[in-house]
C-alpha cells in the first residue's frame, strides 16, 4: 500500500533511529485521530529498519484492560527471561528490569512500539515513565502512538504525556489528516468524487478508504461501526444533544443548545465535535452522517420538531432551514 504524504514524518523516524542506534536512546510520540494512519506508519517504517530487533504492544480499548497487557506482548517478541517471567506471577519491577536488561543488552538497535496509549492503565504509564527514564544513553528507540483527540482533559495519559515529553530525548509526531490532492490520487480511477470524498471525511484516512471500498458516497458499515463504538462511551445526556446536533447539518447552532454546556464540553472532549473554522461541527461529516442515520424515525421527527420550536422561539429569519426541519418534523403547513 502506498502511504501519501508521510514522506516527512518517516523522515524524522529515520532521524531519531540514527540517533537512537548511535547510543542517544528516543521516545517518540505519534498523535493522530482514529484512523489517522499511526499503525500502517509504523509499520511501514519497520520496513526501513530490518536490522532492528522489533517488539510490539498494544493497550486494549477494553473497560477493564489487563494491566500491563502491552508488556506481555513485548515478552512474547522478545523471548528470554522476560517471557519466562511473564509465565509465573511476576513482581512488577522484576518485569520491568528485566524488559530493560533484554532491550538494552545488545548492540542492535532496539525498537519498542507501544500502540494506543490514549487506553494504557496506569500500569502501563508507570512502564512508558521507566522506560523513557531509562534509555537515554542506550540504543533503544520507544515509539507509542495515541489518539490525541481522545484524551481527556483528566486522562491519566494527558497527565503522563507532559511528563514524558519534557524529556529532552523524547520527540513529537502529529499526523495530519490527507490533503484534498492525497484524496484524489486515492479516488483515481474509482468513478468517486474526490471533493466530495474529502468534505465527508475531512480526509481522514480510514474514512476515505473504507468509502472507496464501499464505492459509494454514503455511509459505509465499518466507518458506521467506528463512529458509533464512539458514541457509546458517552453520558446519555450527551448522546441525546449529539442527536440533536447531527439533525441540525454541518454547522451546529450553539446558539439552540446554549443551556447544554457541559454535554458539549464532553462531546468536544471526545473528538466528535469540534470548535474552530467555521464554528460548531462534527470533525467529519461522515461521522454526522452515521449518527442521524441511526435515530429512529419517529425520533428524528421529534427532534426536528423541537429544533424548530427553538428556532421559532429564537425569531429565526433563517426560512431555508425553519423549512429543512418542519419537513424533518413532517409539518407541512
Ligand atoms: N498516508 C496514508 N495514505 C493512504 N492511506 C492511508 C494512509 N494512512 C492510513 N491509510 C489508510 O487508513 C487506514 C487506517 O490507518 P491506521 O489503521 O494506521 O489508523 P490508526 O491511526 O492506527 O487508527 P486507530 O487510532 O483506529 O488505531 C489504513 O488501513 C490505511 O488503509
Ligand atoms: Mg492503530
Amino acid at each position: 500500500m502506498m502511504l501519501l504524504e508521510r514522506e516527512p514524518v518517516l523522515a524524522s523516524l529515520r532521524q531519531y533511529a540514527h540517533e537512537a542506534s548511535q547510543g542517544e536512546g528516543r521516545l517518540v510520540l505519534i498523535a493522530g485521530e482514529a484512523g489517522a494512519g499511526k499503525s500502517v506508519l509504523v509499520e511501514r517504517f519497520q520496513r526501513d529498519l530490518p536490522d532492528a530487533i522489533w517488539s510490539w504492544g498494544a493497550c486494549d480499548g477494553l473497560s477493564t484492560p489487563q494491566p500491563l497487557a502491552p508488556l506481555f506482548d513485548l515478552a512474547r517478541d522478545l523471548g528470554g527471561t522476560l517471557e519466562d517471567l511473564c509465565r509465573g506471577q511476576p513482581e512488577r519491577d522484576e518485569l520491568f528490569a528485566a524488559l530493560l536488561t533484554q532491550v538494552t543488552g545488545d548492540d542492535r538497535l532496539n525498537v519498542i512500539v507501544i500502540e494506543d496509549i490514549h487506553w494504557a492503565d496506569e500500569a502501563t504509564l508507570d512502564l512508558m515513565r521507566f522506560l523513557t527514564r531509562r534509555i537515554r544513553a542506550a540504543s533503544v528507540l520507544v515509539i507509542a502512538t495515541y489518539r490525541g483527540d481522545w484524551l481527556a482533559p483528566s486522562s491519566p495519559l494527558r497527565l503522563a504525556l507532559g511528563e514524558l515529553a519534557a524529556r529532552r530525548w523524547a520527540r513529537r509526531l502529529e499526523l495530519p489528516p490527507l490533503s484534498v490532492e492525497a484524496v484524489r490520487t486515492m479516488a483515481d480511477g474509482t468513478g468517486l468524487d474526490a471533493g466530495q470524498l474529502y468534505r465527508l471525511t475531512g480526509g481522514n484516512p480510514f474514512y476515505v478508504t473504507e468509502m472507496l471500498e464501499a464505492g459509494t458516497h454514503g455511509v459505509p458499515l465499518s466507518a458506521r461501526d467506528a463512529t458509533l463504538s464512539r458514541t457509546g462511551r458517552l453520558s446519555g445526556t450527551a448522546r441525546q444533544v449529539l442527536e440533536t446536533a447531527a439533525l441540525m447539518g454541518v454547522r451546529i447552532d450553539a446558539g439552540l443548545l446554549a443551556d447544554r454546556q457541559s454535554e458539549l464540553d464532553e462531546l468536544s472532549a471526545s473528538g466528535l465535535l469540534v470548535d474552530e473554522g467555521i464554528g460548531l461541527r462534527f470533525r467529519h461529516e461522515i461521522a454526522r452522517l452515521a449518527i442521524a442515520q441511526e435515530i429512529p424515525a419517529h425520533r428524528q421527527a421529534l427532534i426536528h420538531a423541537r429544533i424548530l420550536n427553538a428556532l421559532r422561539a429564537g425569531g429565526s429569519r433563517d426560512d431555508a432551514r425553519m423549512a429543512f426541519h418542519a419537513e424533518g418534523a413532517g409539518d407541512e403547513e
